[in-house]
């Protein structure tokens, strides 16, 4: 018997130390323990020894099974650790390793223009407002007395949802939406697309975007809008720029202007771009028509104000010097991935 389990430790010993793997370990553990393992017959076989040598072969065996047991325990853990070494080696992330150029999205040039205004105009404490692109002609038209007759309210100008209902075809509505909503002092401007039934070519779309302004406040004049105007064109387009008023007709303000502004290509020198003129001509302006502050509620001897109508798509042609408008409509990411934030 103790022979028996002298040759049962030893020859476990020797293939313990031969084990390379979970499974190997685990025929060895049945092979030993199991119900029909080596030490579990042993054990059984204990029946036929005489009754007083059984208690120490119980012992003697179970010395063994316990021996035996953490030797298999000790060999599992060995296994489980290098089995996860393995593991992680073969999952380790080489976080230096240069990876796949991910390309990095533009801000479209109309969007980044409307930033940089929205900035400007904000930083003198100017508003954001939005209206409805689909407008009554009540706001588009009346409130800014544009009477019935007049050429912009032509279906060939005007997109018309019905008789009462157009596509804006200006920002403009917006003042008086405002103005019948807020009391004065207003400074607001309202950016957003306005619509026109216009052939698409490189100086026109039928879609395009606009930015209004427009300031409410007892003894506003004409100096606070050149002031405004000029501070806009230098953030915009640099220090030497200024405007220059020409008078207009708007049957919203009175007196109107079309504004101009230092050529930006030339700085005033004269060039083609320019017409040899040294200006450009960039928006509509004027003081809000006494006759519309009044529609709008407000009473036109207290309150003065300044209005102003800037296409969007030519303050971004003359800044980025783009020559063809469609290229702001068509997408072209070759022509897009150029514009960044800055
Ligand atoms: N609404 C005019 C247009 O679409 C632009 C404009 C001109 C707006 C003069 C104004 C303004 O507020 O005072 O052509």
């Amino acid at each position: 018997m103790q022979e028996q389990l002298r040759r049962i430790q030893e020859e476990a010993a020797a293939q313990l130390a031969a084990i390379t793997d979970k499974s190997g370990l685990d025929a060895l553990k049945l092979k030993l323990l199991g119900k029909k393992g080596d030490l579990t017959l042993l054990r059984r076989s204990m029946g036929q020894l005489p009754a007083e040598e059984r208690p120490k072969a119980g012992q003697m065996i179970n010395e063994v099974v316990v021996a035996i047991t953490a030797q298999i325990e000790e060999m599992d853990a060995k296994l489980k650790k290098i089995e996860q070494e393995k593991k992680l080696a073969r999952e380790a992330i080489d976080v230096t390793e240069p990876r796949a150029h991910t390309p990095i999205g533009g801000v479209h040039p109309i969007a980044l223009v409307q930033d940089q205004m929205l900035k400007v105009f904000t930083s003198m404490g100017f508003d954001v407002v939005e209206g409805p692109e689909v407008e009554l002609d009540l706001y588009n038209f009346e409130l800014m007395n544009i009477p019935k007759n007049h050429p912009a309210r032509d279906a060939q100008d005007t997109f018309y949802i019905d008789e009462n209902i157009v596509l804006r075809t200006h920002t403009s509505p917006v003042q008086a939406r405002t103005m019948l909503t807020r009391k004065p002092p207003i400074r607001i401007v309202c950016p957003g697309r306005v619509y026109r039934a216009d052939e698409v070519d490189a100086t026109h779309s039928p879609v395009f975007h606009q930015m209004e302004g427009l300031v409410i406040d007892k003894d506003v004049t004409m100096a606070d809008l050149k002031g405004t105007l000029d501070a806009f064109a230098r953030t915009l387009f640099g220090d030497d720029m200024t405007t220059r008023f020409r008078p207009s007709f708007f049957p919203f303000t009175e007196p109107s202007a079309e504004v101009d502004l230092t050529c930006v290509n030339c700085h005033g020198k004269g060039c083609r771009v320019c017409k040899g003129t040294g200006w450009i001509e960039v928006l509509g302006a004027g003081m809000v028509n006494p006759k519309v502050l009044e529609m709008c509620g407000i009473d036109s001897k207290e309150y003065s104000g300044f209005a102003f109508g800037v296409g969007l798509e030519r303050i971004a042609m003359l800044r980025y010097g783009i020559t063809d408008m469609r290229a702001l409509f068509e997408g072209d990411v070759r022509f897009l991935s150029q514009f960044r934030d800055d």
